[in-house]
């Protein structure tokens, strides 16, 4: 995998974090890799197995693991990585208290029909939240088209930088930003978790590339 200069990225001590993921597949290495560039330390889990995840903790480095579920939920942030419908396969009570986020994308034809999603009544997130009550929730990193991700972080101003939408509870989202920022991108705060809507699989956000001014001229469309 790339490797990312860390010459632009400023990280304060303070903000060294360890994270965990629900899955090691593409989100979970793209993320991981450009997480551990900017510092931090991550732990990753599967389905199949902790075995077939040694050449990507290989390939990660020294402060990339394997861990059971329990293992990943211990650490301070947790990324949802996996297919959407496997969420509700996870024990409810696995992350209350702590901050999580959703990258998953709810898929009708992949996931089956959820009623509530598909009407839009609710968003994907917001089911997500529902079931793992007690959790602090954020939806990011589910627009990203995930093969070019490591190409389009940049050592650049804000505002030329790649934007990624985030939405959810205010004090996730905060530090969440920050992660973002960290990695060459930069934060663009929907709203609340309702807001999610606006940037799911299936509008116009998704797998779109932009700056910030891109970025509202495509949510105004
Ligand atoms: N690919 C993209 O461009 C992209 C971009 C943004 C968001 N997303 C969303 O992000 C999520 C992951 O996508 P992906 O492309 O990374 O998928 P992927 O490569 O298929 O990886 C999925 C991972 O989830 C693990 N997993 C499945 N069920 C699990 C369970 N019950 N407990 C723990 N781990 C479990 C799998 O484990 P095993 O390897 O053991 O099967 C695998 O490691 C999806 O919801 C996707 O829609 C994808």
């Amino acid at each position: 995998m790339t490797v990312i200069s860390k010459t632009f990225l400023k990280i304060p001590e303070v903000f060294l974090m360890e994270i965990g993921f629900i899955g090691g597949g593409h989100v979970a290495q793209v993320l991981a890799s450009l997480f551990i560039n900017a510092g931090h330390s991550v732990v990753l889990t599967n389905k199949h197995g902790l075995d077939r995840l040694k050449p990507v903790i290989q390939r990660l480095g020294a402060r990339a693991e394997a861990g059971n579920l329990a293992e990943v939920a211990r650490q301070e942030l947790i990324v949802l990585a996996l297919p959407y419908k496997a969420i509700f396969e996870l024990d409810q009570t696995l992350f209350n208290g702590k901050a999580v986020v959703d990258a998953t994308n709810y898929f009708p034809h992949r996931d089956g029909e959820f009623e509530q999603l598909t009407s839009h009544q609710l968003a994907s997130s917001e089911l997500v939240a529902h079931h793992f009550k007690g959790a602090k929730i954020v939806k990011a990193f589910n627009t990203i088209p995930v093969a070019n991700l490591e190409n389009l972080a940049r050592n650049v101003s804000d505002d030329k930088r790649i934007a990624l939408p985030i939405a959810g509870d205010s004090q996730v989202k905060a530090t969440v930003s920050d992660l973002i920022k960290q990695i060459g991108f930069t934060p663009y705060n929907v709203g609340d978790l309702k807001d999610s809507l606006k940037f799911q699989a299936d509008t116009p956000l998704f797998l779109f590339s932009g700056n910030r001014n891109e970025l509202t001229a495509k949510f105004a469309k």
